[in-house]
């Protein structure tokens, strides 16, 4: 493949847009509703809890997370319009309903107040973080004390492999991510690092590995 067409699947990763963008959110929920199941597994939601979600892309997910517990209200931040557009289609009964709500933002500041979540989580979004340690004082500066964050993202080690990630993507290992997170106020409660078969884009079945690592204000 030529570098322009791995820079434009890089791009659409990073900010889904236009005709393809569809497409890749629909292809990108799939592929990853494995770490996303799991990381919301891994926030321990409990009744009318307060849940944001950073970087949700088209969220055909959030149903699942609904089954969780009763009187959930879920947040979602994008900054892609187009899965902005996309998740209020998806889950325009849920909206109704104001159960959940989605807004864009600038992927740096965080839109709410001071300790407004009991939960946060987002998966696959750490590659694009523009300011990460700053993105990680708002996420903790919007949780409420003792509230959890979770983040989940695919291992370095399996990223590299995939020929778009030179473009765009910033890579992180586990112990990179507990580095960043050491400069933070952040406790670290919760970190693991499994291994799943996802499909590639050749059809065949791979190894991926992903880390999750749970954090508590
Ligand atoms: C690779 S997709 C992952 C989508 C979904 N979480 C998943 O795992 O399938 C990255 C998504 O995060 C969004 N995004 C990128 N940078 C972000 C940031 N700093 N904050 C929130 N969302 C961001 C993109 O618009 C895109 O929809």
């Amino acid at each position: 493949m030529k570098d322009e067409e791995l820079q434009a699947i890089a791009s659409q990763l990073k900010k889904p847009s236009g005709e393809k963008g569809i497409e890749m959110g629909n292809m990108m929920n799939e592929t990853n509703i494995n770490m996303t199941r799991h990381s919301i597994e891994n926030l321990n939601i409990s009744a009318s809890n307060k849940i944001l979600e950073l970087g949700h892309g088209n969220a055909g997910h959030v149903e699942f997370l609904f089954e969780k517990a009763k009187d959930l209200k879920y947040y979602g931040l994008e900054m892609s319009d187009l899965m902005f557009q996309e998740a209020r289609q998806i889950n325009r009964n849920f909206v109704s309903q104001k159960q959940a709500f989605f807004s864009l933002y600038d992927g740096n500041k965080i839109p709410f107040e001071e300790e407004t979540f009991d939960k946060i989580f987002t998966v696959n979004t750490i590659y694009f973080w523009q300011k990460p340690e700053e993105l990680l004082s708002e996420i903790y500066r919007v949780l409420k004390p003792n509230g959890n964050f979770c983040l989940t993202f695919a291992e370095e080690s399996f990223m590299k492999q995939l020929p778009f990630t030179q473009f765009e993507f910033e890579l992180y290992s586990i112990e990179k991510a507990l580095q960043l997170v050491e400069k933070t106020s952040f406790k670290i409660i919760y970190k693991e690092t499994l291994t799943e078969k996802v499909k590639s884009k050749t059809g065949e079945l791979v190894d991926r590995a992903f880390t999750t690592i749970v954090l508590e204000k």
